[in-house]
Formats: structure tokens, sequence, C-alpha cells
């Protein structure tokens, strides 16, 4: 194993403890090895029997992201029925969940559950084990992303059916995350979910039990 410096060390957790999901960019273009290193990132994540279910659409037209935007939209009004007559309706017609027409790039990271055949070292046990590693590569691609100066915003609100059929992506295929990226004047210390008091980050105590699951 090839230790870290204190100084690298240090890094690596400014990049965990620092990293943000964030909805609002500034039209600036990504350089395109700097793209590129986020895709190496996420590619160099860790997979269920080394399978690398992944796949990665670059999505930068105009009209692509406008189709998207619709999407989300249309999710996210299906959605705020469910709050409709509590007191988080405010809260959540106020939240702002995507940012994908104003980045200048969205990666619609997928999943092949087929990548590596019937029987994937692993997978046989726990079939979400392939989304499980996909989501390792999107966390490596967020933290390579603070590492490069870069925002990363995670939209899941979507009908997978509506993004496979604007992007034309086969239907045993899983888009798993549209991930807006770029560069962003409003980079917040805290969880956005957390300033709009939607919901706070619990006590790390409460998490961690000994031996055996404790009811609370
Ligand atoms: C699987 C997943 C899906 C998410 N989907 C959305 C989304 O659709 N819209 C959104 O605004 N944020 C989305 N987020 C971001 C979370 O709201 C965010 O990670 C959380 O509030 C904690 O904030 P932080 O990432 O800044 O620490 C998603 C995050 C994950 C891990």
């Amino acid at each position: 194993m090839k230790l870290l410096t204190e100084e690298e060390k240090n890094g690596v957790y400014k990049a965990i403890f620092n990293r943000r999901d964030i909805r609002s960019f500034l039209k600036t273009p990504i350089p395109d090895e700097k793209l590129y290193a986020l895709l190496e990132a996420a590619h160099s994540a860790p997979s269920v029997g080394f399978m690398q279910p992944w796949n990665f659409i670059i999505i930068q037209k105009e009209e692509t992201k406008q189709a998207l935007a619709k999407i989300v939209e249309k999710e996210r009004r299906a959605l705020a029925i469910h709050f409709e007559g509590t007191n988080r309706e405010l809260t959540f017609l106020d939240l702002k969940i995507a940012g994908i027409l104003e980045a200048p790039v969205t990666i619609c990271v997928t999943c092949n559950p087929f990548s590596a055949g019937d029987h994937v070292l692993g997978r046989n046990s726990i079939p979400e084990t392939d989304i499980m590693s996909t989501s390792c590569a999107i966390q490596n691609m967020w933290l390579a992303a603070y590492a490069e100066g870069l925002a990363m915003g995670w939209v899941s609100f979507y009908k997978k059916s509506d993004v496979r059929s604007l992007l034309n992506i086969p239907y045993h295929i899983d888009p798993i995350a549209l991930l807006s990226v770029g560069y962003t004047e409003h980079y917040p210390d805290r969880p956005l979910l957390e300033i709009h008091q939607w919901e706070k980050r619990q006590q790390l105590e409460n998490m961690i039990f000994n031996d055996q699951w404790k009811d609370s």
C-alpha cells in the first residue's frame, strides 16, 4: 500500500467532508481533460466481480438538456402532490432540485446488469450489487469533481422510461443518475436540504450499534 503524506490525507478528508450536491451552475465550459479526469475517477471504482456495469452518456446539446429538464420538472410536479396540505408543501415547491439547463454538461450514468454475463462473482447473492457498484463510480466522480474545482448535482427525479426513450437507451439498461457538472459561484458548506431546514445530519453516535441491532 502506498501511504499518503499528512497533507495528502488531509486533502482526501477535505474532499469527503466538503463535497456538496449543487444545483446552480455557471455556463462556463468544462475543459475536456477535466471532464475526462472525472470519468477516469468513476471508471476506477470498485465493482462486484469487477463487472464494471457503468456507461456514461455525455449530454451537451441544448435541446437534449431542455428535454431532460422537462422530464425532471414533470416528475417534480408529480411528487409535489405528496406534500400537498402538509407543512412541507411550500418548502418542497421552493427547493431547486436540478440545474440541468444551466450546467454545461449533464452525464447520464447507466448500469448494465448483464455487462459481465449471467454469473457475476458476488452478484448472484445480492442482485442490487450492480447498482451499488455504479453508485461507487458516481461517488468517485463527485469527489474528483471537488478536487477539480467543479460542482456536481445528482438528479434522480425522473421516470427511467422517459430518460430511456429520450437518450435511446435499451430497455434492459438502467439510467441510474443524471449528474449535472459545471463551475459554480455558490458552493455551500452545509447540505442545501439542511440550509432549507428540510433535513439535518443525524448524530453519528445514533447510527452505530455494537454487536447487534438496537431499536431506539
Ligand atoms: C441517490 C441520490 C439521488 C439524489 N437525487 C437528487 C435529486 O433528484 N435532486 C436533488 O436536488 N438532489 C438529489 N440528491 C442530492 C441529495 O439531496 C444530497 O446529497 C443530500 O441532501 C446531502 O447533501 P450533500 O450531498 O450536499 O452532502 C441525490 C443524492 C443521492 C445520493
